[in-house]
């Protein structure tokens, strides 16, 4: 079908079946052109907890759509292509945190969105990027355990040294493999350019940049700063926004390893088959909602 067909179709079906489209700032452009709104993961939390849809089409990953199921247990939520999951995510199961709880006390587990719902279920609260610090900040315990994003934990502890983090050893793959030399080769061919990086950059890249934020708070920076040019550090998808929004700006990607396969998966095609078909519906168990979203909203109302 024909692009121009396809938007009209989806926008035609949308309003049949009173569905709403969340779309993750990495998307491909014409997902988040098509979609009604376009955020970072706490932003699109916060829309699925709050519509009025009868019906939620998740484009992003996994671990997102299933969050919108735990908010909003009541709508229908779809992810165009059931196996774009987050290998993060993946890097730890309920099981592995049980064990994991066992071997200390007195902690608070505190769990990047990034996890199953298994695995919210089984901690105490959730964070994004968006809002680590902050919550993390908030919280009586003076020891955290921190699952499962090594980086974000790491982060975590400079921005909050009055507690002790315990993290996971996970790891996104995608900024991971950022190297922190590639920040020393754009300095020099960049000169003083602003280098502006998500938080599951590893240490050494973290400790080099000019701004550490979650992919919205990216967008944010760019849009109140007088700069014209940034290098960015964070998955390629967000160059759309921050192009369609500040036509005057010029962006550069820090490295080309910023594509993250798994946002990739999602196609126009997919968002109307699965408008039309309502196949690829997330599930999850009653008894992990409940307690999955005492988690989700105890994070909402710190954050
Ligand atoms: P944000 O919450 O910053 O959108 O990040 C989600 C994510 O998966 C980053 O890799
Ligand atoms: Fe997961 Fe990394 Fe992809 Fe984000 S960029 S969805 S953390 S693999």
């Amino acid at each position: 079908m024909e692009v121009r067909v396809l938007i009209e179709e989806i926008e035609k079906l949308k309003k049949e079946k009173n569905a709403v489209i969340l779309a993750h700032n990495y998307q491909i452009p014409e997902i988040q052109d098509v979609a009604d709104y376009v955020g970072d993961s706490l932003a699109l939390s916060r829309k699925a907890a709050e519509t009025k849809a009868d019906t939620i089409v998740f484009c992003g990953v996994h671990f997102m759509a299933e969050s919108a199921k735990i908010l909003s247990p009541n709508k229908k939520v779809l992810l165009p292509v059931l196996d774009a999951g987050c290998p993060m995510a993946d890097m730890i199961d309920a099981e592995q945190l049980k064990v994991f709880k066992k071997e200390y006390q007195d902690v608070a587990v505190v769990c990047y969105v990034n996890s199953s719902a298994e695995v919210k279920a089984e901690s105490d609260i959730c964070v994004t990027s968006s809002n680590a610090v902050k919550i993390v900040r908030s919280l009586e315990s003076e020891r955290i355990l921190f699952i499962p994003d090594q980086n974000l934990g790491n982060y975590i502890s400079k921005m909050v040294p009055e507690k002790e983090i315990i993290s996971w050893e996970g790891f996104c793959i995608t900024h991971h493999r950022v190297r922190h030399n590639e920040i020393d080769m754009v300095r020099k061919h960049r000169g003083d350019t602003k280098i502006l990086v998500h938080p599951e950059c590893n240490p050494a890249v973290v400790e080099k940049a000019d701004f550490v934020g979650s992919t919205s708070q990216i967008i944010d920076y760019v849009r109140e700063s007088q700069d014209k040019k940034f290098i960015i550090g964070t998955e390629m998808g967000i160059l759309h926004s921050l192009r369609k929004e500040n036509p005057d700006k010029k962006f550069h990607l820090l490295s080309p390893s910023l594509v993250c396969y798994n946002m990739k998966k999602t196609s126009l095609e997919d968002v109307y088959k699965v408008l039309k078909d309502e196949k690829n519906e997330i599930n999850v168990e009653r008894a992990v909602i409940d307690k999955a979203y005492k988690s989700l909203e105890k994070m909402l109302k710190l954050s």
